[in-house]
This record gives C-alpha cells, sequence and structure tokens, in this order.
C-alpha cells in the first residue's frame, strides 16, 4: 500500500481560527470583497489567474488512502498550495487549517482549498447505511442524521462530502446497493434531496454547513451482473425516466457538485459523457456548479478502451464537461500542452475554474477559510446525536416476519442470543463508515442485555463463513436452556460497499445449518439480519417464527434493534428494494413493464417469479384499516390539481407509524410504462385508535406524465389509476 508523505511537507503550525480574512478593507482586490456578488468576484478572480493558476484549481489531491481499501493515495511529498482541493483523511481541523494557510498566504491569489471528505452515513457517528435510511421512508429524520454528520464533518476541516448517491439499484449482486436509497427513483430523489438541503444547510458559508455532491453521475447502479467498475447498457428512455431522476431532483435541492460515474453508459464512459455532464447537467438543468470526476476515472478512460493515452483522456474528459480530476493527477500535467495545441479551449478551462470557484466563494472560503479546532468531546458522537442514530436506526427496520404475534419479547424473557453478528460492533458500522470506530458502537449483546430483565446468554456458534460447527452444539445447548433464540445472521460490513460484488445473495451455508441446528432446541427463533443488500431468505424465513431485517444499523444498532425486540417501538420500515427468492431472479423490481402475455406464461419453470418480499413491504405490532380512496374530482385538465385521499385508521391498541404509499399506473400509454409507479410518500405516527386522512395533491405533468427520450415530460390524455395498497381510483385526463 502507497503510503502519503504529505504531511512532511506542511508546516504543522497551529491555526489561528480569528485571522480571518477582512473583507472590508478598501485595497483589496473585489474578489476579495465579500460584499460584492459571488458573480463578481468570480470573474475578477479568473481575469487575474495565469493558465497554470487555473489548471492547478482543476485538480484534486488525496491525503493517503481513505476509508476505502480500494483507494490508495498518490506519494505526495510536498503539496502545492495552488490545488484546487485535497481529498481529507486526517481526523481533525489541524492539519487541514495548515495546509490551507500555505494556500492562502505562499499563493500569488490566495486561493483556499477545498477539502473533501466520504462522509456517507455519517462521520463518527455513524447512522444506519443509505440503504436502510430508504427503509425508514422517513426523509425528515434521515436529514437531521445528515445534519449531525454535516457539522462532525465540518469540524473534522471537510468542506465537502461525495454524498449522496442517488444511484437507483436493481441488482443486489452489487456491492454498492448499500450506498444507495434502493430500487425507486422516486424515493431516491426526495432522500436525495433531504440529504443535500441537509448538508448545506440554507447557506453554505454558516458553519457547519457542508457542500453535496451528488454520485455516481450517471447509471451506475445498472452494472451488468451487479460486477463493479463494468459497462451499463442504459436506453435514453431508461436514463431519461429511472436514472437521471433523483440527480435532477438533487439539482434542484441545491447539490454544489455532481461526481461522474466510473461506468461506461452504453458506449461512453460517465466521465468522458458531454450528453450526461454537459447537454443535460449544464445546459438543460442550468446546474452552475462543477462535477468532479470519480477516483481515477479519468485514467480509467483507457482501460475502458476509449482513450489510448493519458493526454486524450484528459482531453476526452475535459471537453464532456468533466470540471476536476480526482486523484487521477493527470490534469494537471496535460492541460497546458492540449490548450496550446488547440484541443481543449482555454474557454472550457475558464467555465471549470469558474464552477469550482463559484463553490468556494459560497462555501464563504476567502473569508473563514479556517475551521475553529475544537477537542473531539466537543464536535463528535454527543449524546443528541446518538439519539438521532437510535431513533434513525429504529425506523429503519423491517418486520419481514412474526408468526403467531412472537415479538414483541416480554421483558423478562430469557434470551438466548445466538450467531456471529451478536457481539460484531464493526460490522454494524457497513461500509463506507467515515471515521466510525467499532468501539463506538453499542452491540446487539450489549443493547439488549440492558434492556431484558434477565440476563442474556450467548453462543457465537459459528463464524459468518466457513464449514466450522463445533461451535453448534454450545449454541443448541444455551437456546436450549432459553424461551426464545434471537438469532444474529448477515454479512460483514466488507461483503457490500464498493468493490464488493457477490454472485449469490444467499448467506453462506453455514449459518443457514445454524439455523436448522438451534431450532432443535424447539424453542422460537427470531432471525436477526444484518446485511447490506437484499438476502435469499428461502431456507431462513419460513424456519423463522419471525424474522426483523436490521440492515447495517449503525452505532446505536444494539439499543435500537432492544427496543423493537421488547416493544418498546413498533417496527416502521418497509422495503425499498425488493427481496427476491433467489439470486436467478434478478432483475427483479417492483416498477417493472407489463408481459406480453398474462397468467402463467413466461414463468420461470424451476422457481417462482414473484419476489419473496416486495417493495414497500413490512409489518408492524399494531394494525391499519385502509378507508375507501377518493379523488376531489375523477377528471381533471393537463394543467389541474386534483388531491387524492385515504383515511387510515390504527385499530390496534398500540401507537405506530404508518406510511401510505401512493402509486400511479398508466394503463395504456404509447411509450409503455411500469406496472406502478411511486409518486408520494408520507409517514405519520398514529396513536392506537387513531384516525387520520393522508393526502396527495396530483399535478398531473408532474406526477403522471413520462419523459421522452430528451427528458422532456409527456402527458397523455386518458385514463390513469392511483393506487394505495389494494384501493385503485381512476383519474381521467382530458
Ligand atoms: C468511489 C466514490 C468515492 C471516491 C472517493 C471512489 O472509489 O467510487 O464513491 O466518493 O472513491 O473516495
Amino acid at each position: 500500500m502507497r503510503k502519503t508523505l504529505l504531511l512532511a511537507g506542511i508546516a504543522l503550525c497551529c491555526a489561528d481560527v480569528s485571522s480571518t480574512v477582512d473583507a472590508k478593507t478598501p485595497s483589496l482586490p473585489p474578489y476579495k470583497d465579500a460584499g460584492l456578488p459571488v458573480e463578481t468576484r468570480v470573474e475578477d478572480l479568473l481575469s487575474r489567474m495565469t493558465l497554470q493558476e487555473k489548471i492547478a484549481q482543476l485538480n484534486q489531491y488525496s491525503l493517503g488512502s481513505n476509508d476505502n481499501v480500494n483507494n490508495n493515495g498518490e506519494i505526495v511529498n510536498v503539496l502545492p498550495p495552488e490545488i484546487g482541493s485535497l481529498l481529507y483523511t486526517a481526523d481533525d481541523a489541524v492539519s487541514r487549517n495548515a495546509m490551507q494557510r500555505r494556500a492562502m498566504e505562499e499563493t500569488r491569489l490566495g486561493i483556499p482549498i477545498i477539502f473533501g471528505y466520504d462522509t456517507i452515513h455519517g462521520y463518527r457517528t455513524i447512522f444506519p447505511i443509505p440503504l436502510a435510511q430508504g427503509a425508514s421512508w422517513n426523509p425528515d429524520l434521515a436529514g437531521e442524521a445528515a445534519r449531525v454528520a454535516a457539522i462532525e464533518s465540518y469540524y473534522a476541516g471537510i468542506d465537502w462530502t461525495f454524498s449522496p448517491m442517488v444511484d437507483v439499484a436493481r441488482d443486489p449482486r452489487w456491492g454498492r446497493v448499500a450506498e444507495g436509497y434502493g430500487e425507486d427513483p422516486y424515493l431516491a430523489s426526495v432522500f436525495g434531496a433531504a440529504t443535500v438541503e441537509a448538508y448545506q444547510g440554507g447557506d453554505m458559508s454558516e458553519p457547519g454547513n457542508i457542500a453535496s455532491c451528488l454520485k455516481h453521475y450517471v447509471g451506475y447502479g445498472a452494472s451488468e451482473a451487479g460486477r463493479d467498475y463494468v459497462y451499463t447498457e442504459i436506453s435514453r428512455q431508461s436514463l431519461w425516466n429511472t436514472y437521471l431522476l433523483p440527480f435532477e431532483a438533487g439539482v434542484k435541492a441545491g447539490a454544489a457538485t455532481l461526481m461522474s460515474s466510473f461506468n461506461d453508459i452504453s458506449g461512453i464512459p460517465g466521465s468522458a459523457n458531454h450528453y450526461t455532464m454537459t447537454e443535460v447537467l449544464k445546459e438543460k438543468w442550468a446546474h452552475d456548479g462543477f462535477v468532479v470526476s470519480d477516483w481515477n476515472s479519468v485514467l480509467q478512460l483507457i482501460d475502458q478502451g476509449m482513450a489510448p493515452d493519458e493526454k486524450t483522456a484528459v482531453e476526452y474528459a475535459i471537453n464532456a464537461g468533466l470540471d476536476m480530476d480526482m486523484v487521477d493527477n493527470l490534469y494537471m500535467p496535460h492541460l497546458e500542452a492540449l490548450v496550446k495545441e488547440g484541443r481543449v479551449s482555454e474557454d472550457r478551462i475558464d467555465d471549470a475554474v469558474r464552477r469550482i470557484l463559484r463553490v468556494k466563494f459560497r462555501l464563504g472560503l476567502f473569508e473563514h477559510p479556517y475551521v475553529e479546532e475544537k477537542p473531539e468531546s466537543e464536535r463528535i458522537l454527543l449524546p443528541e446525536s446518538l439519539e438521532t442514530a437510535k431513533e434513525l436506526a429504529v425506523e429503519t427496520m423491517v418486520l419481514l416476519k412474526n408468526e403467531n404475534g412472537i415479538l414483541p419479547l416480554e421483558p423478562d424473557t430469557k434470551v438466548a442470543l445466538i450467531g456471529p453478528l451478536a457481539k460484531s460492533r464493526m460490522d454494524l458500522l457497513g461500509s463506507w463508515r467515515g471515521r466510525g470506530r467499532g468501539e463506538d458502537v453499542v452491540n446487539i449483546y450489549d443493547g439488549l442485555s440492558r434492556a431484558m430483565e434477565k440476563p442474556v446468554e450467548y453462543a457465537a456458534g459459528c463464524d459468518f463463513e466457513g464449514s466450522d460447527t463445533t461451535g453448534f452444539a454450545e449454541a443448541v445447548k444455551t437456546a436450549s436452556a432459553s424461551d426464545v433464540v434471537v438469532l444474529c445472521l448477515g454479512e460483514k460490513y466488507s461483503w457490500s460497499g464498493e468493490n464488493a460484488s457477490r454472485s449469490t445473495i444467499a448467506l453462506p451455508q453455514l449459518q443457514e445449518q445454524l439455523l436448522a441446528a438451534v431450532k432443535r432446541a424447539g424453542k422460537p427463533v427470531v432471525v436477526l439480519l444484518s446485511n447490506g443488500r437484499p438476502i435469499d431468505l428461502t431456507r431462513i424465513s419460513p424456519a423463522a417464527d419471525a424474522v426483523l431485517e436490521i440492515w447495517q444499523p449503525g452505532v446505536m444498532g444494539g439499543p435500537a434493534v432492544a427496543d423493537i425486540l421488547i416493544g418498546k417501538a413498533n417496527p416502521s420500515g418497509r422495503l425499498n428494494i425488493t427481496f427476491p427468492y433467489t439470486t436467478g431472479q434478478i432483475p427483479i423490481y417492483y416498477n417493472h413493464r407489463s408481459p406480453a402475455r398474462k397468467g402463467t406464461q413466461g414463468r420461470y419453470q424451476d422457481i417462482p417469479s414473484t419476489p419473496m418480499y416486495e417493495f414497500g413491504y413490512g409489518l408492524s405490532y399494531t394494525s391499519y384499516d385502509y378507508g375507501p380512496l377518493t379523488l376531489s374530482s375523477d377528471t381533471c385538465s393537463a394543467d389541474g390539481k386534483i388531491t387524492a385521499s385515504i383515511t387510515v385508521t390504527n385499530s390496534g391498541d398500540i401507537d405506530g407509524k404508518e406510511t401510505v404509499q401512493w402509486y400511479i399506473c398508466d394503463p395504456y400509454s404509447k411509450t409503455t410504462r411500469p406496472v406502478k409507479e411511486l409518486k408520494h410518500f408520507e409517514k405519520k405516527l398514529l396513536r392506537a385508535g387513531e384516525s387520520c386522512t393522508f393526502e396527495f395533491e396530483i399535478d398531473p405533468l408532474r406526477d403522471l406524465s413520462f419523459r421522452d427520450t430528451e427528458g422532456n415530460p409527456v402527458l397523455e390524455s386518458g385514463d390513469y389509476y392511483i393506487i394505495v395498497k389494494d384501493r385503485k381510483a381512476r383519474l381521467t385526463i382530458e
């Protein structure tokens, strides 16, 4: 592994954060005058820059390796202080401030560096993985978590996070399904937008606000066979109706930046794609921030069979609209020559620099280049942050099965806690865990022990994989001496995330064998599943009395699980990604098209063709009764508005949060449409016995249209259906 010697070149002096730049000094050049509009300042600064200074702004270096084992930074002995950005991997703001001081004081123009980092689902307070967050159907709560993540990141010296990932992902073999919000473009749009707003706050220059980065632009989730870094075959139709939608929503929410993707999009890699980066993003959507490449994705244009050499790779990338080069270090050595040879215009360089400077000005970096250096006790793992982590973890968990109401457990139940995940800490954090540490995690054993009145008996039973069954006997003995077995199965943190594809979504046989073994004790078995992707539960679910999907729940996973198991919290998560019966069903997702033949025709001969647990599914400890679905009118003009309503009653005797999911269906269209499409959802607390009316205000152009191959909405007249659960109402557009 290559290690960086970056700090050798930095004078690590203690930063004086009070020495911000005085914006009002009259002799200052206009770009240093905070009172002037950003655009005036950008143009003034740009007019003073040499070509070399401009090119330097387009480079992001890395401070060694980040927490992704795939990413090892270049050896950087003495980092030039003129660089645009640094991928920052220190734990605090000290070296950031030292490096920033060099940029501010040792360079001709004093342009601050923007420090980026992968704060994905938390910086040090690690929240549930994004896939889990989507299953909460609570974007406000996910936003609260993102606020905590932003503040912790900011005080660690970070201005910019490479998040949210809004790739629609429908192949659970792909390890990166863990990093996004699931299979639905609308759900990903809502969570992506909420996260962007939470990171950036109203005004990015306020302390504690950081810039966001929508990634991976675009279509990375369509990776063939779930392998990473591979080709994706995406028609314009799918590009516009599936993959681009969450990016469009994120851009509307104000995302400062985007990251171009690794994948080859139908022959034009994401990092050299003029259509997506320039024609769509910058021209059609008028995004005025910048696009950063993914790690080495400029260099990868060579491996992908597009550019024959590094210089051509740079030419293709910059001309396609890729503004900043992450870690390749290729823009720096090649751009000047490319400009001189006329292969890249200086206008394009200016445009890229302008975009980067704009974000730096908006972040207030020129006025506040340094970050206050606070002690850890004041900036990470604060009690209220941990409370948010627990609340969110509770809401992400999905109860998949609960035979005979085995859950919730009485607090005096004697629990046998078994399985390789029962005492694990790191595995509850999942991939891309920022600066998260195992020691910060309250594991399932500790969480449950604190909640139960009787001691929780523990036996690991076996490891995550392998063939060693010697622990089974002890597990069965422990199970026999208990009232209920809580069996913790699932994946290690490294089994999902980047470069973590799997050929099967079944758990290793050893874990299934452990379940079969403990069943022999004759006690009810509650299976807890912790994983970063849907799992094949064909053999697990029928053998269990209850199954609770806890995903990778973060630092407060243990207490959150305990609250649900003893009924202190009522499960309210719903699947945001389909759980197939077997790997052979992949791809399988709810918003598919109608097949050409109905009935049994076209189905698999050997396995079911429907999923084991479908999108939107999840049980509760209470029951909800849905009243009739009504429309304010059953006809509407294209520019009219209709309100759909449904009254839901909590008919059980336990309070609960119910999510009403509103789908639409366009049964006949000149371009065929999915059998149903999520267009709105709302989660509300319903006290036992309480009724509440949920509404969906339908804007036909927004909610009923599809996109043509250039992204323009097309609304056809005719009949549509509004769908909630098994209720359906017809709406005619005149
Ligand atoms: C990943 C990105 C990440 C970047 C920087 C890449 O390998 O694909 O998601 O933001 O590294 O760490």
